[in-house]
């Protein structure tokens, strides 16, 4: 069978592609340069052409030309696969199903359509005196921050963007598969700022609009298509990946807005999640670049939570975050960039470890001499306490937490391995009590009861409604209250009618439920997971079929 990777393998040369991300001499038979994650004082990264490989002495790692793009872009292996596809000139659609095929299609024409759609959103920028003033007097972005992250404007009217595109032969269904109409299928972005997704290859997936003056919301983000996936995406990757390589770190801002501004002030390392909270993915990406995170939360309530939760995520990845919080009375790192750009630049590297931050946190929020309040923080404690897998780093914060109580770190064990116990029994009698139908909305299961009701109630025998009809007894008599409630009196002819009507609702549904239950659980899968493969495919599956 031909194998795509070896074809790509062999048109390309593994010094050019790593040479572009690495300055490479010659040195005998093999290259030499500098390592793009480690801070090595002498050259310590190899390539090898006549191998095709690569290993990086100070970071530890290695493999071939695919490896190499994965870990410096932060990307999977199709991915991967996909860009040094382009690159050499290999075509893999030679190699897929029709159906594969037409996904592809209708992904490159509503990424086309994005594109477009953005030249339009510039220039309708420049075009309205407000706008710009908003955006570059009261928002103090320049020109070239605004044609760095490709900042525009969507128009009133309601229709525009639908007009313009449309002429330029795009059709509504691009325009809906790339997430850029409402439920009537008129433009969903409308007055506003619009400032896009950029995807690790530079292409445009969607969008984040802000709109201009007070309203609701403030920002409407692009709903998940087949190109934007919240959950996997990270805001400002793109524009930052150069200089989190050259200097190590990423800074982990909460808004989008924190981002740019954080970028015009020399802070390039920045990005966000965006109108979501942090993922597994979204931490095993910029891992992959760097183990340096920071994260730069608001010092509300919800930073803190949302701190709680990465603190958690992170400890299952092995990586240590810290905090950055020293806003000098700033509610977010926009508002002090506004005040001083240098104050940032000095925040950025005045940093805290994360458990060490919640932990004096929450000592503030309390009273320490205070038995309650001592429990209390104990049962926070203990918590952070447990997503710490390092063994030295676990008994230091234990020693520390125990001091902070005035009590001996074994009564502190004790009380852990009780919660612990706890814990796990009341997630055993979680699990066995969890019934089996929970993935289905309640709206759906009622769509369903209706169908059910009329397939066995209404005395209509050509009725198409593809399901089994239940032989519980009791659920019987339910779906025949159902049918007396609701449908009595109907007549035949409409019964048919109803039915249609309503399975179309139905399998919608159905449908949408089951895509939001894969999103999640690929959210929380790993890459390397064997069932992440075969989620996905599902996923897409449904995706291309809905
Ligand atoms: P914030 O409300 O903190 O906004 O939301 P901000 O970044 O400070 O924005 P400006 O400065 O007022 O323009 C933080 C993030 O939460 C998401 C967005 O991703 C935003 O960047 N968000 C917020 C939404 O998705 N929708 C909203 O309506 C509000
Ligand atoms: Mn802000």
């Amino acid at each position: 069978m031909y194998d795509a990777k070896e074809e790509i393998k062999s048109r390309l040369a593994i010094e050019d592609v790593v040479g572009r991300y690495v300055e490479l001499k010659h040195a005998g038979r093999t290259l030499k340069g500098r390592s793009p994650w480690g801070v090595d004082k002498t050259p310590s990264f190899m390539v090898s052409p006549e191998k095709g490989i690569w290993h990086d002495f100070s970071a530890g790692k290695g493999g071939d030309v695919f490896t190499f793009i994965m870990e410096i872009e932060g990307i999977s292996f199709k991915e991967a696969l996909e860009k040094l596809a382009h690159e050499a000139g290999v075509e893999l659609k030679k190699y897929s199903t029709e159906g594969d095929k037409k996904f592809a299609e209708k992904k490159t024409r509503a990424k086309k359509a994005l594109e477009l759609a953005t030249k339009y959103y510039q220039a309708c920028l420049i075009k309205n005196r407000p706008v710009c003033e908003y955006v570059f007097y009261k928002r103090n972005l320049n020109r070239e921050t605004v044609k760095e992250f490709k900042i525009g404007y969507s128009p009133a009217s309601g229709t525009a963007l639908l007009d313009a595109l449309k002429k330029r032969g795009f059709k509504e269904a691009d325009l809906d598969a790339a997430g850029l109409l409402n439920r009537f299928k008129k433009d969903l972005f409308k007055d506003r700022m619009m400032i896009p997704f950029i995807d690790t290859n530079g292409e445009i997936i969607g969008y984040t609009a802000r709109i201009l003056k007070k309203g609701e919301p403030k920002y409407l983000n692009t709903p998940e298509t087949i190109l934007f996936n919240k959950s996997r995406f990270i805001f400002g990757l793109y524009n930052a990946k150069e200089a989190i390589r050259r200097s190590g770190f990423v800074v982990i801002v909460e808004g989008n807005m924190d981002v740019i501004s954080s970028y015009q002030a020399g802070v390039k390392e920045a990005v966000a999640t965006s109108g979501t909270a942090m993922t597994t993915q979204h931490l095993k990406i910029l891992s992959r670049l760097t183990s340096d995170i920071r994260l730069a939360y608001d010092g509300d309530e919800a930073g803190v939570r949302a701190t709680e939760r990465a603190v958690e995520l992170a400890g299952d990845l092995g990586i240590d975050l810290t905090i950055i919080s020293n806003y000098h009375g700033a509610k977010d790192p926009d508002e002090l960039i506004q005040k001083d750009p240098a104050l940032w630049q000095e925040a950025v590297n005045e940093r805290v470890p994360a458990v060490d931050w919640l932990l004096s946190r929450y000592a503030e929020k309390l009273d320490l001499s205070l038995a309650p309040d001592k429990k209390k923080f104990s049962d926070i404690a203990l918590k952070l306490l447990s997503y710490i897998k390092d063994e030295i780093e676990h008994a230091t914060y234990e020693e520390k937490i125990a001091q902070k109580l005035g009590v001996s770190v074994e009564t502190l064990r004790k009380k852990g391995s009780r919660l612990s116990q706890e814990l796990e029994n009341n997630t055993k009698k979680h699990f066995l009590k969890k019934p089996k139908t929970a993935l289905i909305p309640d709206h759906v299961k009622k769509l369903e009861d209706n169908l059910l009701a009329l397939k066995i109630y209404s005395g209509v025998s050509d009725l198409d409604i593809p399901l089994e009809i239940p032989t519980d007894q009791t659920k019987l008599s339910e779906l025949e209250l159902i049918f007396n409630a609701n449908y009595k009196s109907i007549k035949d002819l409409d019964v048919k009618k109803e039915a249609k009507l309503i399975l179309k609702r139905y399998e919608k549904e159905l449908g949408r439920a089951k895509i939001k239950a894969l999103q999640e659980k690929l959210a929380e899968l790993s890459e390397d997971d064997p069932a992440y493969e075969e989620t996905l495919l599902k996923l897409n599956h449904l995706l291309k079929n809905n």
